[in-house]
């Protein structure tokens, strides 16, 4: 047993506005009730309910974080959002590098500089890394995920980040209904341990996994031994839904 404090995550993708927002978390407060709770949790909003969910869980246990960041502190970059920016809203973090974001164009490169910029600006951030089935089945797994970790974490060498954590997404699981056997999870998840270990504190490093988690599927993953936690998408949208993934930690 570890003494990592699970984290779990709900990444909202493209759903809800400001006051959609506001409900859910009224909804997902009353869920959770007064005492406390034995997981770290956090929701992660559109960027135009990012204000309205600060206020909205302001003084609770649930904290709120970005879905991106820009690395600039300012410019000419159209669509794009500091982590200054971010901050001032009350968020506490930000995901970088998900999937869904590589996929249109995020580079490796792009991520490093992300994250870096995240946590200079005082912000929490999940870095998250994951495989394609073509890659799965190719056998490179393992060789694609050290490559994007040394690729993020380098910044980091030899300086543990207490506010970063890692999210292990296997782009098979994401969305699809196929979730990761908990053995595959473990075992991937204890991989990228490893590597993260040649560059921070691998030990104390919040690994999570998601895809395709579920109420009935959560804890089982989460009782693996290196899975400190979950990112939870479609299931994060229904705050019962969500509060019964929290409890299962
Ligand atoms: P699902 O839980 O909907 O598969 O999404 C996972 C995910 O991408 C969270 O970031």
């Amino acid at each position: 047993m570890s003494d990592r404090r699970p984290l779990v995550a709900g990444n909202w993708k493209m759903h809800k506005t400001g006051a959609e927002a506001t409900e859910y978390a009224a909804a997902l407060l009353a869920e959770l009730g007064d005492g406390p709770v034995e997981a770290e949790v956090a929701v992660c909003p559109p960027f135009t309910a990012l204000q309205p969910a600060a206020a909205a869980f302001a003084g609770s246990q649930v904290a709120v974080l970005a879905q991106a960041v820009h690395e600039a502190d300012a410019g000419a970059h159209t669509g794009e959002i500091s982590a200054g920016m971010i901050a001032a809203t009350g968020a506490a973090g930000t995901l970088v590098g998900h999937s869904e974001r590589r996929a249109a164009g995020e580079t490796d490169a792009q991520v490093a500089v992300r994250v870096r910029a995240a946590i200079d600006a005082g912000l929490s951030v999940i870095l998250c890394v994951g495989e394609s089935l073509d890659q799965r089945e190719a056998g490179e797994t393992e060789a694609w995920l050290t490559a994007q970790l040394r690729a993020a974490l380098t910044p980091f060498e030899g300086v543990h980040e207490e506010r970063l954590s890692i999210a292990y997404e296997p782009i098979w699981a994401i969305g699809t209904g196929r979730t990761a056997t908990p053995q595959i999870a473990q075992e991937t998840v204890a991989h990228v341990r490893a590597v993260s270990a040649g560059l921070i504190d691998g030990e104390r490093v919040r690994i999570l996994y998601g895809g395709s988690v579920k109420p009935d599927n959560a804890s089982e993953l989460m009782g693996q031994k290196d899975i400190d936690g979950v990112l939870v998408g479609g299931a994060s949208l229904d705050a019962a839904s969500f509060a019964a993934i929290v409890r299962a930690a």
